[in-house]
């Protein structure tokens, strides 16, 4: 197997690299002033199978089509297969219809990356695993949430409350807390479908006293922590900490989260910024191994 390096995850890519032991393909890429997106593999990969490293966070719609591009130019190029490792998978949580006329986006996104060649697909913590199931090849999600819970144990948060910000992402909480040995628990969080905004709300939660990491399968505009940590600090708990598998930080996310009383924010190199604090290196090399 070869590691194609995708432009929105060159770094990751060479981690990879060096711990499965399979050689690496630089990718040139270029943005033409239009915006139209332009690739290149600077390697052979002729009869090989290949990974192809490229995550899809913002522009999502440009990283798709890199990936989208290096995808059929594997195959182009003789590639026999084509395996894609999207550490973050944009427009997965549109991944149903929750008002009349909507797309499923993620399904298309899908089809897409179908046409353009695409054997199978590792991603990241996917929102909904249930979409993967409708996908057109192969796709699995691998979980980087005992890794951040791992983070918190070594600096010595060991017992920690692990919480989930809605009911939907308590198996991230519960994953956690095999790793914590603490409590566990999860908010309640409604979204208007139309304007997008959400509330918070939780019934008692045991946090009284006690150290509470807030798991997240994504931390996008910060909203969702900065509530959660209110009703948390609320609640009686000493030290509020927080871990997203996929760390977006739209605009001021950071301050807000930390001004809300957040100690610390963890995230993975997923998204690279000066928050990835944990790799995902291991666990995709991991995979890749299991795959060979
Ligand atoms: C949504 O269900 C996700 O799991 C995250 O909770 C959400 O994307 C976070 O968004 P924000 O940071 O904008 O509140």
């Amino acid at each position: 197997m070869k590691i194609i390096l995708g432009p929105a995850s060159k770094a990751l890519g060479e981690r990879i690299s060096e711990l499965t032991g399979y050689s690496k393909i630089p990718v040139a890429s270029r943005i033409f002033p239009d915006g139209e997106s332009y690739v290149r593999l600077e390697g052979s990969v002729e009869a090989e199978d290949v990974a192809i490293v490229q995550t899809t966070c913002p522009p999502q719609d440009a990283r798709l089509m890199q990936l989208a591009f290096m995808v059929a130019a594997a195959k182009r190029n003789g590639a026999k297969k084509a395996l894609a490792v999207v550490p973050y998978l944009g427009y997965a949580r549109q991944d149903k219809v929750f008002l009349s006329g909507e797309n499923v986006s993620v399904e298309t996104v899908a089809v897409m990356l179908e046409a353009a060649g695409i054997d199978q697909l590792v991603v990241v913590n996917v929102h909904s695993e249930a979409a993967l199931e409708r996908f057109p090849f192969p796709a699995k999600s691998v979980s980087a949430i005992p890794m951040l819970a791992e983070y918190f144990v070594q600096k010595g948060v060991k017992g920690a409350f692990a919480l989930s910000p809605d009911k939907g992402a308590m198996n991230i909480s519960l994953q956690a807390q095999k790793v914590l040995g603490g409590g566990v628990g999860h908010l309640e969080k409604q979204r208007d479908r139309y304007t997008g905004q959400t509330t918070q709300s939780a019934s008692h939660l045991d946090v009284q006293g006690k150290s509470v990491i807030i798991f997240d399968d994504i931390i996008s505009t910060g909203g969702t922590i900065v509530g959660a940590a209110k009703i948390l600090r609320d609640q009686g708990a000493t030290h509020v900490y927080t871990a997203c598998v996929h760390g977006l930080f739209i605009g001021d996310a950071e301050k807000r989260i930390l001004d809300a009383g957040v100690e610390e924010i963890v995230t993975t190199d997923s998204v690279p910024s000066h928050l990835s604090k944990v790799s995902l290196a291991p666990l995709i090399s991991q995979e890749l191994k299991a795959q060979t």
